[in-house]
């Protein structure tokens, strides 16, 4: 006999039917996995960031290969919404799983637009992630998203555009974490994800550059998974909104270290390109885990650390 696990997680107005998504930049629109993994394993696929205008993006080389991890500076490449909403947003929205639309912008008024704009076509999204944690563009990014005084200014006026779940996607490069948390939820986020990029960098010894056509880049990948707990450990205390863990999360076991540290939901990234099926993998383990533990919910398990 099956036993019946409830994994749904409940963010702001809004239901997720499993915890495990995919992380925003390692799953492109969604259609770059067709034919490589079931869609209705995944309780939400979090889009490639969305700019109110197309970006090109950093000079290559935007990727380098780390001791277990990845190191990238893309620099917010995309369509821009309206190529988004044309081309990318009806195939997203006809897959049997929540779609979270990733927001970027250089100005608070960007990402106003942005989110407004797709409020005027909904067209099926659940909800948003904005992204105030960038760390390879020289506007926006982390200019917001180390700052408690803008995350929350910026939260509350983007809370004002909907009523869907709106999550801030929060950078590790702070001194103090807890204090961009609460300042968003301050703000009026249903949740915060968390972590994106450390900022790192790689020097090719032979020519004395930096292998990345922007100098610095983002580090993912299972070498900044102790710090993506930690942090969700800390923040997990410090508000009372859901926590979405991310970072080097390759395996059930990874996250369960997340959810145990406090995390509602998490997000694969990097393993996307390893293995596209990890997240189904990480689903079953969870749901494994739940059974051999005796609990009936994943509520039961969520910040269980102790
Ligand atoms: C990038 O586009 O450079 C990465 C996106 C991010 O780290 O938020």
């Amino acid at each position: 006999m099956e036993t019946n696990i409830d994994l749904s997680v409940r963010i702001g107005s809004g239901r997720l039917a499993n915890p495990v998504g995919v992380a925003s930049g390692t799953f492109g629109y969604g259609r770059e996995y067709e034919g490589l993994v079931d869609f209705s394993d995944l309780g939400a696929i979090y889009t490639k960031a969305v700019t109110l205008e197309p970006r090109a993006g950093n000079p290559p080389p935007r990727l380098v290969e780390t001791p277990s991890g990845i190191l990238n500076s893309i620099g917010l490449a995309n369509v821009g919404v309206e190529k988004f909403i044309s081309d990318k947003l009806p195939f997203l929205t006809s897959l049997p799983c929540a779609v979270v639309v990733n927001v970027a912008g250089s100005t608070e008024d960007e990402y106003q637009k942005v989110i407004e704009r797709l409020e005027s076509v909904d067209g099926g999204i659940w909800g948003y992630e904005v992204n105030v944690s960038c760390p390879n563009v020289k506007h926006g990014g982390l200019a917001f998203g180390t700052d408690p005084v803008q995350i929350e200014r910026l939260t509350s006026s983007l809370r004002r555009l909907t009523k869907k779940p709106l999550i801030i996607k929060l950078t590790p490069n702070v001194t103090d974490i807890t204090a961009i948390a609460a300042s968003a939820q301050a703000g009026g986020a249903d949740a915060v994800s968390l972590i994106n990029t450390l900022v790192g960098m790689v020097i090719d010894v032979k020519t004395g550059k930096p292998v990345l056509g922007a100098k610095t880049g983002g580090l993912s990948g299972p070498a900044v998974r102790p710090v993506g707990v930690a942090l969700t450990y800390r923040v997990k205390r410090a508000v009372s909104i859901p926590v979405i863990g991310m970072g080097g999360i390759t395996c059930a076991d990874d996250a369960l270290q997340y959810i145990l540290a406090g995390a509602s939901a998490v997000q694969i990234g990097t393993a996307n390109f390893v293995n596209p099926k990890t997240a189904g993998e990480v689903l079953r383990g969870i749901r494994g885990y739940c059974i051999d533990n005796g609990a009936l919910s994943l509520n039961e398990i969520c910040g269980a650390v102790f």
